[in-house]
């Protein structure tokens, strides 16, 4: 048997660093696919020329067409427009969608047991997208965003205790997008609850600068938006599959009945190993925490109709 092959759609920032840190793994075949001609060939290319530096052999494969994909165990989906300064993810919708849709029946026609890691904006959506052009069991569609969301919370929180990030554990539920519910209750530093180690109004503005983690950046790159971070988690969540790690990573996946949400695809913690989202983590949640998952779920579900609207 080969390497698991794990494709990559989109050879954007966020694709092409996705399809570096697979290379890098040395454990798997990567395909990075991409309309526009020339750009997925170069760009894996120059990723394979590294190899030799860096000590990887990967086979890294780009092209304009999915023939290279058939037989992928996973795929990380990133194509569409990004966000330019000052617009929403939810603007992105109408033409994301079209693109997904597009994206996951070539997929899956080759990969009838693809499991699919959706990063296009807003992901929450593309998930229910996916879901609804691909025929996939609901456990093979999961989004990325509660890996990066938490992620940055983590960041921020070992900046302002001077501690290692990989020392916070972070849990941030929800939507991505202005409704996510970090969840301060369950962010420990090597066991402490953080609200033991800074003030309440530190730690709320954590919160904040965690739910506009995006936006920051956007900000500052004007051209853009974030692709370390969201490639690194979106690669986190790939080895969880592949390697099946059964770590509780938050995703976007659909619930039905958890946490008392009824077919919405919203970001809860989730068991993720080779079946993809194998189990749903029931967290208790405060009153105060359930209402906020609640409006995000409802705020992820009008976007979904919005979608259904267009695509009917
Ligand atoms: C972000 C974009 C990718 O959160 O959604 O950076």
């Amino acid at each position: 048997m080969g390497r698991p092959k794990i494709t990559v759609v989109g050879a954007g920032n966020v694709g092409g660093t996705t399809a570096q840190r697979l290379a890098e793994k040395d454990a798997y075949d990567v395909v990075l696919v991409d309309i526009v001609e020339g750009v997925p060939q170069g760009k894996a290319l120059d990723i394979s020329q590294a190899g030799p530096v860096c000590g990887y052999s990967t086979r890294v494969i780009g092209t304009n067409g999915y023939a290279e994909t058939a037989g992928s165990s996973v795929a990380v989906i990133t194509s569409g427009i990004p966000r330019k300064p000052g617009m929403s993810r939810d603007e992105l919708l109408a033409t994301n969608a079209k693109i997904v849709k597009s994206v996951v029946t070539e997929l899956v026609s080759r990969a009838p047991e693809i499991i699919l890691i959706l990063v296009t904006n807003p992901l929450d959506v593309m998930v229910h997208v996916a879901r609804r052009v691909s025929g996939l069991a609901k456990s093979r569609i999961i989004g990325m965003a509660g890996v990066l969301d938490s992620a940055r919370m983590r960041t921020f929180i070992a900046a302002e205790l001077n501690v290692p990030g990989t020392d916070v554990q972070a849990m941030v539920l929800g939507g991505h997008g202005d409704t996510m519910v970090p969840l301060p209750r369950y962010t420990t530093v090597k066991g402490r609850p953080v609200s033991e180690l800074m003030s309440k109004e530190k730690l709320d503005a954590i919160v904040k600068r965690t739910r506009d983690g995006g936006a920051e950046i956007v900000g500052l790159l004007k051209t853009g938006s974030a692709f370390y971070a969201p490639s690194a988690s979106a690669v986190d969540m790939v080895e969880a599959i592949v390697k099946d790690q059964k770590r509780v990573l938050p995703c976007a996946v659909l619930c039905e009945g958890e946490y008392g949400l009824k077919n919405v695809v919203v970001g809860v913690p989730v068991k993720i190993g080779r079946g993809g989202a194998e189990q749903i983590m029931e967290y208790e949640l405060t009153v105060e925490e359930r209402a906020a998952l609640d409006a995000s779920a409802n705020a992820v579900q009008e976007l979904c109709a919005a979608v259904d609207r267009l695509m009917t």
